[in-house]
């Protein structure tokens, strides 16, 4: 909690009275939402105390506090995943900070690999619920009690306005989305096929391996939540392919105008 106040007391001095609204976490290949930002502070990682440090290549870790659709936003680029080594308190320190920094909604993006076979690549999937499989959550220990109680429901985790609303923004845009259950898993290999299969047996229609741990953070606090993911590779037994990261990217860059159209649309009616 210390340093949780320590990290927040720290952005405060930095970014002055910009108070952030809404928090927004951007998952793999899916950044350019920033462009779309006035930015109005620009804070790497490595600058913010106690913060993790991303340590890939890819993901660039800067907290960058703009202006999206009129509204004041604190956006992650860059996330935390827990194959890189880090532990589920290191996974969603950012997400608690945004929420102690005043954010009311957090909205969540990521790369998954689609199980439903009515999907297919560079779809968009409103995430309506999940299946936590990874190996451990952030609420694991002495419970938090200033951030929330021990045992958070998990009934209505997905705000189901914002899933109707995005629905709306959809098909005024001219595209279809799909909706659908999110299994995370640890990764940071992609599954076999047996996994797909016993994914998609057990309720999921995509997978990846983010998302879960900042969703029950966010959960515990009581912030309402949208996530989507972006289709990047199927997992139906007829159309797995040997995939690379670059693939996954190609996909998603296909969606990310998309996407960014969603939550820039959800943002300025929240
Ligand atoms: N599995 C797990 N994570 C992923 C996938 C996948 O097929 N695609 C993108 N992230």
């Amino acid at each position: 909690m210390q340093q949780l106040h320590e990290s927040t007391a720290y952005i405060k001095r930095v970014t002055g009275d910009f108070a952030p609204e809404f928090g927004i976490i951007l998952g793999t290949g899916l950044g350019a939402l920033v462009n779309e930002l006035e930015v109005a502070h620009s804070l790497p990682y490595a600058e913010i105390p106690n913060f993790p440090v991303s340590t890939v290549e890819s993901h660039s870790g800067i907290l960058i506090f703009g202006h999206l659709a009129g509204r004041r936003v604190v956006v992650m680029q860059g996330r935390f995943h827990f194959y890189e080594g880090y532990s589920m308190e290191q996974v969603v320190f950012p997400v608690r900070v945004m929420k102690l920094l005043g954010v009311k909604k957090l909205f969540v993006s990521n790369a998954a690999g689609g199980l439903n076979p009515a999907f297919n690549t560079s779809d968009l999937m409103i995430i309506t619920d999940h299946i936590n499989l990874q190996p451990s959550n952030p609420l694991i220990g002495k419970n938090m009690d200033e951030l929330g109680p021990r045992f958070p429901d998990m009934s209505d985790t997905y705000d189901e306005q914002m899933v109707r609303q995005a629905m709306v923004i959809a098909e005024d845009a001219g595209f279809t989305v799909q909706e659908g259950v999110y299994a995370s898993v640890p990764g940071p290999m992609l599954e076999t096929p047996a996994e797909y299969r016993y994914l998609s047996i057990i309720g999921a229609d995509a997978v990846g391996m983010s998302t879960v741990p900042e969703v029950i953070a966010a959960r515990h606090m009581g912030l309402p939540v949208f996530a989507v993911s972006v289709i990047t590779d199927m997992g139906t037994p007829d159309r797995i392919k040997k995939v690379i990261l670059a693939d996954i990217l190609e996909a998603a860059a296909i969606a990310e105008p998309r996407m960014t159209l969603l939550i820039k649309e959800l943002v300025r009616n929240a």
